[in-house]
């Protein structure tokens, strides 16, 4: 017998997000249904509702999420119901060429469920990252679940499941933020925040918040920013190079996906430095950078995917890194919300109110 639970769901453009009727199928083999206990509201889903991810409407929004295995289809072995969970976007395979390198984190063939789940009258839909989790249940590939300690909180636990856990990634995975490095970080949303958490993990000795909004700053700093730059009122690349001896940062990292932002920080790395985007762009966007530039300065320009994390290896590190009180979570979680008011969220984001709103069931 498949479910019926209420989910948010996004049906066009731009338009207002609304609560329906969902139908979550029985789980089939390699499946698992999860009771959602919370999940948090991330940027990527109101790129979906403006359309910048594509145009395959209607999305049940998402993707941040925590919560309790429910039931799992045949063959499943990894989790039974019962285990606390975090979901993740990218089950690996274990089988395509990345793999069998021994580079899963990368993986080139990540899968959800085979199964979709549809509106009361039949119609598709497409669930965001593969999870549609802004609802009672859902149903996954069992590989998206990851068992962490359940002694973590949900609005906490779901945090790993994207913004924070990209964060800390694009820091520690993709930037390879050392001890006594510099890194600047441009954006102090969620994702940004993440970066800084991460820098001060991984032992950075000097991290530099840049963002346009001095709530986001002084969060920032709350964080571990030891510096912080207000790009509308001076040149970040000016005042980065200022902080870090006339030279610019080990890593930067670009946590919006706004050409303007990927120059600065392009422009605000030191000499064999890292750029790493973690933000993400739209299909409009294009970058114009001086060629010699790209090569003179060495280093490295790389992009993070979900931080490079695998969250069989990362997710349950972290949740202990936090219960032992060495990573500060309940910092990101600004409020606790209904399903109802995912779309008062999305305003609230965009006035720059809340680092994360943390639907809770
Ligand atoms: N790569 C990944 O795997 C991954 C995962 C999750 C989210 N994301 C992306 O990361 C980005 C950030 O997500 P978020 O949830 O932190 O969003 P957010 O809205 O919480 O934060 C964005 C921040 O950027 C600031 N900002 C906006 N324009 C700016 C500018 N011109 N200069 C400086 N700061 C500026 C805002 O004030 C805000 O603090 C989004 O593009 C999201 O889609 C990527
Ligand atoms: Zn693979
Ligand atoms: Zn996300």
């Amino acid at each position: 017998m498949s479910r019926t639970v209420q989910g948010v769901v996004s049906k066009a453009v731009g338009e207002p997000v609304t609560l329906e009727n969902i139908i979550v199928p029985d789980p089939g083999p390699g499946e698992a249904v999860v009771r959602i206990q919370a999940c948090g509201v991330c940027h990527t889903d109101l790129h979906y509702r403006e359309g910048g991810i594509s145009n395959d409407f209607p999305f049940f929004l998402g993707h941040e999420a925590a919560g309790v295995v429910d039931e799992v289809g045949p063959g499943v072995t990894e989790v039974a119901p019962g285990d606390f969970v975090i979901l993740n976007w990218r089950a690996v395979c274990g089988q395509c060429r990345s793999c069998l390198k021994g580079r899963p984190n990368i993986c080139f063939s990540t899968h959800n469920a085979a199964q979709k789940m549809t509106l009361e009258d039949g119609t598709e839909l497409s669930a965001a990252l593969g999870i549609g989790a802004f609802a009672e249940a859902t149903l996954v590939a069992a590989g998206q679940c990851t068992k962490v300690n359940p002694e973590a909180s949900p609005a906490v636990a779901g945090l790993l499941g994207c913004g924070v856990m990209a964060g800390i990634g694009a820091a520690i995975n993709t930037g390879g933020v050392g001890r006594g490095d510099s890194v600047a970080v441009f954006g102090c949303g969620g994702v940004g925040d993440g970066a800084i958490v991460g820098s001060k993990l991984a032992g950075a000795s000097t991290i530099i918040g840049v963002d346009i909004d001095d709530r986001k700053l002084e969060w920032a700093r709350e964080f571990g920013a030891t510096h912080t730059v207000n790009s509308s009122n001076e040149d970040p690349v000016e005042r980065i190079k200022a902080l870090t001896g006339g030279n610019g940062a080990d890593v930067t990292i670009d946590a919006i996906g706004l050409p303007h932002v990927y120059r600065q920080a392009f422009e605000a790395r030191d000499l064999a430095g890292t750029v790493v985007l973690v933000g993400v762009p739209t299909p409009d966007m294009t970058i114009e950078l001086p060629f010699l530039e790209v090569f003179g300065r060495g280093g490295a320009l790389k992009s993070s995917w979900y931080g490079d994390c695998l969250p069989s290896r990362d997710f349950p590190m972290l949740i202990d890194l936090y219960l032992q009180g060495r990573l500060d979570l309940d910092r990101f979680v600004s409020e606790t919300i209904g399903l109802g008011d995912v779309e008062e969220a999305f305003h609230k984001m965009e006035r720059g109110e809340v680092l994360r709103s943390v639907v809770v069931i």
